[in-house]
């Protein structure tokens, strides 16, 4: 039974996001009332996954204008790109942030240009959001649809973090959409879900969101997917994405580049699930995607219990980037691309 999970809603009061910090324990839902609250649950965590993120931070934007106090329109423009500025600076990999950042700002310019009132623009910009938000979950809908034909009945699929209904609009997820596609489909699908050390999306949500529904899901280790890659139990691996360079380079969460080396060695489909928003045609290559690097604490504590001595070093990156030629497909609402990607994806826009 799919279950229609929406982590972030607008309503009158503020923004309200299911706190993903403490799931699956918990299924709390804080209400965000100013921008600099939906720019600090970006930043904490508490809503995350990359089009979450851009949905999020267009609620944001929303939220800040309509409580802009001045009464003219080029104050509020002052004041959107200085909100557009905070929610910026949240994180840097999800480029769905920055679309739909500047899709707002767009938006704004528009309304001014058509001589709209302060009172109508806070509207149009509300509007505008909720249409982004509409329109992620079309999205991956679709890339259900597209995404689900792809895998085969009987079979097992690996994905790593969460690319679920979580990480996204909601409802259907982009690499779980794709596996909630193929179940709608009448397949039978088994997942096995990294736990995706060190923030564990894997294990707190992706298993969370999964058995909600009733799909079967077993979880490992990062460590054990060569293990059964190599005994025959994996048939397609299935992730989403941070952030895809117009060559078709996949910058994804930490230990995905790790996961496609080893479905290349085992012959294995790699697809990758992401609306066109998750597209960055204005970075040429993976090498140009900015990579988080977070909190040190993460990797050497578990809560308040410390797994590591003090004084040594540690790296605690975010997300890594997976070249293309391990990409089997890419998968977004326009259909499936294949390589050569710089085509393939191009071509994606203009349908
Ligand atoms: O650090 P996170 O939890 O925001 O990272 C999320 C991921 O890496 C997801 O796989 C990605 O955003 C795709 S979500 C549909």
């Amino acid at each position: 039974m799919k279950l229609d999970i929406i982590p972030v809603k607008w309503t009158d009061e503020g923004v309200a996001m299911l706190d993903q910090r403490l799931l699956p324990g918990e299924e709390k839902w804080l209400m965000l009332r100013t921008y600099n609250d939906v720019a600090d649950g970006i930043k904490d965590m508490v809503v995350r996954g990359a089009p979450a993120i851009g949905v999020s931070a267009a609620y944001g934007v929303a939220l800040g204008a309509k409580q802009f106090v001045g009464t003219t329109v080029e104050d509020l423009g002052e004041e959107i790109e200085y909100i557009c500025e905070v929610l910026a600076a949240t994180r840097p990999t999800a480029v769905n942030l920055f679309w739909a950042i500047e899709r707002m700002k767009e938006t704004f310019l528009l309304a001014k240009s058509e001589g709209r009132t302060v009172s109508e623009i806070k509207q149009i910009l509300a509007a505008e959001a909720k249409s982004i938000h509409d329109e992620d979950i079309e999205s991956q809908r679709l890339i259900a649809q597209y995404g689900g034909g792809l895998l085969e009945d009987n079979s097992s699929v690996l994905t790593h973090c969460n690319a679920g209904a979580l990480a996204t609009g909601g409802v259907w997820g982009t690499a779980l959409g794709v596996i909630r596609g193929a179940v709608e489909q009448g397949k039978n699908i088994a997942v096995i879900a990294d736990e995706t050390r060190p923030y564990l999306q894997g294990a707190r949500l992706t298993a969370w969101e999964l058995h909600k529904d009733d799909i079967p899901v077993t979880l490992i280790t990062d460590n054990m997917s060569g293990h059964l890659m190599k005994k025959g139990r994996v048939q397609a691996v299935v992730v989403g994405s941070d952030r895809i360079a117009a060559n078709g380079d996949v910058a994804n969460k930490i230990g995905t580049y790790m996961v496609a080396v080893l479905a290349k060695r085992h012959n294995i489909p790699f697809y990758v699930a992401a609306p066109l928003s998750t597209i960055d045609k204005n970075c040429p290559t993976g090498d140009d995607i900015p990579i988080e690097e977070r909190n040190t604490r993460e990797i050497t504590h578990v809560r308040d219990i410390q797994l590591a001595p003090d004084g040594i070093g540690v790296s605690n990156y975010a997300f890594d980037v997976t070249p293309n030629e391990l990409v089997t497909a890419i998968i977004t609402e326009k259909g499936v691309a294949r390589a050569p990607y710089t085509e393939s994806l191009r071509k994606q826009f203009d349908l």
